[in-house]
């Protein structure tokens, strides 16, 4: 197991009626102004946004809006809200939605304290470290991204169309409220999106060269099964709070780190998909369902016995020491028809993109200096992420 340092202050309250009381909720946070961020309307459409601001009013606490962010969210928009937050003088921002309103959120609190401009402190070659930051509290709606936990902020810059992330303890959310009644009415494509999401990201932390990892991978082995049990019961029914329930806690739990201490995470197919949402525009959970099958074909060979273990115990695969490739080829083919059962596309040509395309994307991915190159479990060239592309065009 690797040395791991880990902090997740981000206090939960899960289970349904908390959004009614946000505005004592912040008032125990000793806040009195908000910056209230939301997304393109479905919070207004479900209700939502009406019990925040009366619980909001209720409590007296002042309130400057700013909806509008959009799916893979804009630079744009943050700069907005970090002039916005200045002129009004506000020091704390109640995120109202998915990962992308969440991600919106964090880069204001970002900036707002900061002299410069809030994009030097994206990686993959940051001219700044966040040193400071405005507080976040979210209400979640949609279990995906584990923005509601997690330490990260991803943006797409639109000049250059660059979608690039920061990580900092610093902006892991004060609290976030999970009711999975707020998911109620999300539409069963954006559930699968946010299902392939969360998996992706225990992928990204099982898919690992640290050894004697014995605790979190029979963690991640745990959170993958019950997601994969779930999507179907989430996915087939109407509405089932209990599959809404455990998919919400799995969506945090998936990205909050824990899953991922003492072992060094990949992370090479998030840098490849997020290429995809930011040329073709395509959600991020379904840009991974169509690179990760590709990305698992292509690494799986350097460690068969680990693609063979996760067949055998995510999949229900026998396990057969006679026949590791087989398993392991097993597990990957399981994967890939999962993301097609729940409705995912699997090509790049099915976005619309095109041979020609490759080499833009290849060249975009954020590869990682001095070795210029992206992931751990085998850190991946130009030449291969094009490699990977190309076997999923
Ligand atoms: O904008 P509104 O109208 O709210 O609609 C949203 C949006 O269109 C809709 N939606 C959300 N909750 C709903 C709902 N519609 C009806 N009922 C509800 N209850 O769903 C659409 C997608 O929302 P979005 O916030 O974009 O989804 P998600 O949570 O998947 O976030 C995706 C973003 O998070 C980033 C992704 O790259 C992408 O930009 N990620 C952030 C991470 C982090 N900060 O730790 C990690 C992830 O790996 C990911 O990269
Ligand atoms: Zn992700």
């Amino acid at each position: 197991m690797e040395n791991f340092s880990l902090h997740m202050p981000t206090r939960i309250f899960f289970g349904t009626g908390h959004e009614e009381k946000i505005g004592s909720l912040l008032k125990r946070f000793g806040v009195s102004e908000v910056l209230l961020h939301y997304g393109g309307g479905s919070i207004k459409a479900s209700g939502l946004y009406d019990k925040i601001t009366a619980s909001l009013r209720a409590a007296k606490i002042h309130c400057t809006e700013l909806g509008g962010v959009r799916p893979n969210p804009v630079l744009s928009t943050v700069r907005e809200g970090i002039a916005l937050c200045r002129e009004r003088g506000v020091q704390f921002i109640l995120a109202v939605g998915g990962g992308s309103v969440i991600d919106s959120a964090k880069a204001i609190a970002a900036g707002v304290p900061y002299d410069g401009d809030v994009w030097d402190f994206f990686y993959p070659m940051p001219k700044k470290r966040i040193e400071k930051m405005l507080r976040v509290a979210t209400v979640l709606t949609i279990p995906a991204a584990g923005s509601e936990m997690s330490d990260s902020c991803v943006i797409t810059n639109e000049d250059g169309n660059l979608k690039r992330s920061f990580s900092t303890d610093l902006c892991r959310p004060v609290f976030s409220v999970l009711n999975p009644e707020n998911t109620r009415t999300l539409p069963k494509y954006q559930l699968a999106c946010g299902i392939t999401d969360m998996l992706a990201h225990v992928f990204e932390r099982y898919f690992t060269n640290s050894r004697e990892v014995e605790l979190t991978d029979r963690l991640c082995e745990a959170v993958m099964q019950t997601v994969i049990f779930n999507a179907q019961r989430a996915l087939d029914a109407e509405f089932d709070y209990e599959a809404a329930a455990n998919l919400m806690w799995a969506s945090s739990l998936a990205h909050n780190g824990l899953l991922g201490a003492g072992r060094v995470g990949d992370w090479a197919s998030h840098g490849i998909e997020h290429e995809l949402s930011a040329k073709y525009g395509v959600a991020h959970g379904e840009g991974l369902a169509i690179v990760l099958p590709g990305w698992m074909r292509y690494v799986y060979k350097h460690d068969v016995t680990r693609f063979a273990r996760f067949a055998s115990k995510v999949w229900g695969f026998e396990m057969n020491i006679n026949d590791l490739e087989g398993l392991a080829a097993d597990g990957i083919n399981a994967t890939a028809e999962f993301f097609k059962a729940i409705g995912m596309r699997s090509k790049i040509s099915e976005l619309g993109g095109t041979a020609e395309d490759i080499p833009y994307l290849a060249a975009h991915t954020a590869l990682v200096p001095p070795a210029m190159t992206i992931g751990n479990f085998v850190p991946l060239t130009e030449t291969d992420v094009s490699n990977i592309l190309n076997s999923v065009l």
